[in-house]
């Protein structure tokens, strides 16, 4: 995997850690480009910003285009690096623009969201939204580097961190049950901004995810548990036409797939309940509003774990542990009656 580097300030220093390259380009995104793309663009040497609309609806095959078309009208060849500045749209995007400009270019991941610090920018994991659903265009390309400067966290918005939280409440309900009521009890010190609090949160949640991905790039095996509450939390995503944040999607989902996991006999009785006290803890939506279950159900379909045409689900065994199948798999192919109930659970 990529190194990481995690250190206070180190925005002002990134020229120590980017690889030597002829030139830079930092892709950013609006929201971004003022606090600290411009910034990051002028700690390095022969370097300019390429800056798109920010928000999830543009991470989408248009921008990929515009953003690799002014790379060739700019000159850019393969002695090139990618620097990607934001949040978790910037890095999926920016990352695929460097595993598809001239067949691939080196890219330093540098997130500025607590989502993107603990989940996307790690794994190398790039793609692009598409009408079928969201990252279903992209690819696997390592990252140079990840360079993390956790006092920007200072500054980031609290529904922002409420999104980060999401994910981190997933380290902790796939792997470490400890952490997951750590989160449950100091999510108010993090909205408080405590730097002891964000530092632990960054760090734990890159050491699990690093855990999980270290010997499954690919995710043949067990990387696919970074998925548990993503195939419904997607589904509800992209259904909502991305007015559904990632982290309040994810939250839902991950409560309704402890659902699953529970009326299936897999998830121990009371995990439902340790993951909505966190969800609550983080601010997070625990209740959504259906109409009909249908639409979502038929969503889940063009999840990335399908296999043969069936939906997979990332199911607990309890808090802090997945559970494999009988034949050791990592997901679990789950009758559409049962994702049905347990959307309705959480239905007002
Ligand atoms: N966000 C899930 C993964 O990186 O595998």
């Amino acid at each position: 995997m990529s190194s990481i580097v995690i250190e206070s300030g180190v925005l002002a220093r990134i020229g120590a850690h980017v690889p030597r390259a002829h030139a830079y380009a930092v892709i950013t995104d609006s929201n971004v480009a003022g606090l600290y793309g411009r910034r990051v663009a002028g700690s390095l040497g022969n370097a300019e910003l390429f800056e798109f609309a920010a928000g999830e609806a543009n991470k989408s095959r248009e921008t990929w285009m515009t953003l690799t078309d002014a790379l060739l009208e700019r000159g850019y060849g393969r002695d090139c690096c990618i620097v990607a500045v934001g949040g978790g749209v910037t890095c999926d995007l920016a990352g695929f623009v460097a595993a598809t400009y001239l067949r691939g270019v080196p890219i330093v991941q540098v997130p500025t969201s607590l989502l993107a610090m603990i989940d996307a920018a790690l794994g190398g994991k790039t793609g692009v939204d598409v009408a079928a659903g969201k990252n279903l265009v992209g690819a696997f390309h390592q990252p140079h580097c990840v360079v993390i400067d956790a006092g920007v966290l200072a500054t980031l918005p609290a529904a922002e961190l409420s999104n980060g939280l999401a994910e981190a409440i997933k380290h902790g309900a796939i792997a470490d049950e400890e952490y997951l009521a750590w989160i449950t009890d100091h999510a108010d010190g993090v909205f408080e901004r405590r730097t002891d609090m964000l530092e632990h949160l960054v760090q734990r949640s890159i050491a699990i995810k690093t855990q999980f991905v270290r010997d499954d790039e690919r995710e043949a095996a067990q990387r696919a548990a970074l998925n548990f509450g993503h195939t419904i939390g997607h589904a509800l995503e992209r259904l909502s036409g991305y007015a559904i944040q990632h982290g309040h999607a994810v939250a839902l989902g991950m409560m309704m797939e402890a659902e699953i996991g529970t009326a299936l006999g897999v998830t121990a009785a009371g995990t439902v309940q340790h993951i909505h006290r966190a969800v609550r803890a983080a601010r997070l939506p625990h209740r959504i509003v259906f109409d009909d279950t249908g639409p979502t159900i038929a969503a889940t379909r063009s999840d990335k774990k399908a296999r043969g045409g069936a939906v997979r689900y990332v199911l607990l065994e309890k808090p802090g542990r997945v559970a494999r199948s009988e034949r050791g798999e990592w997901t679990w192919q789950v009758a559409d009656d049962v994702v049905r109930e347990a959307l309705k659970q959480f239905s007002v």
